[in-house]
């Protein structure tokens, strides 16, 4: 079996307050390169935490990650943002567009964080991110109110 791309140990994310609530509890997984995984459960039990963890969004309070056999736990702000960047694609269950910014601009930012296309190049890209049919609402309608349809092609 090839190393794992993503490894979880003993993943614990507590929120502490007046009451203490335990979002995950002691969550160990593999995920392996070609492998499609699925996490199910109640609204509630914990998936969006879970990923939140996997993600490198937010830190576990106890319990251990490793991406790509690299453990993460020591690393700094700038390191992890570096790795969401590069590393992690994500999918938001709300899409967290940038609304100052058009939908071709909010797709192109983490291109040019990136540097590892010329801005031609970003510059075409964008289309191909649209509808299956080529479906260009933005360009028709213009960004004020793009359907939620819209908004979930441009954030993924
Ligand atoms: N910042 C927070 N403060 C307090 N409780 C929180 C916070 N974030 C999440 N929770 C609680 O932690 C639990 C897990 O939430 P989470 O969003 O991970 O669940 P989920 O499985 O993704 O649910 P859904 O299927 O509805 O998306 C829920 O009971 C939620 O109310
Ligand atoms: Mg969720």
């Amino acid at each position: 079996m090839t190393m794992a791309v993503i490894e979880a140990e003993g993943l614990t994310r507590r929120l502490a307050g007046e009451v203490t609530v335990t979002l995950v509890e002691d969550a160990t997984l593999a995920v392996h390169q070609g492998e499609f995984v699925a996490i199910t459960g109640a609204s509630g039990s914990g998936k969006s935490s879970l990923l939140y963890l996997l993600g490198l969004l937010d830190r576990p309070t106890s319990g251990r990650i490793w991406l790509r056999g690299d453990e993460t736990s020591t690393l700094e702000e700038d390191t992890l943002a570096g790795l969401r960047l590069a590393e992690v694609g994500f999918v938001f269950q709300f899409h967290f567009l940038l609304p100052e910014f058009s939908a071709q601009e909010n797709v192109m930012l983490p291109m040019q964080r990136l540097g590892r296309l010329q801005q031609s190049e970003i510059g075409a890209r964008p289309s191909r991110s649209r509808g299956r049919n080529g479906e260009t609402s933005e360009a028709a309608f213009g960004w004020a109110k793009p359907a939620g349809c819209d908004r979930s092609r441009t954030s993924q």
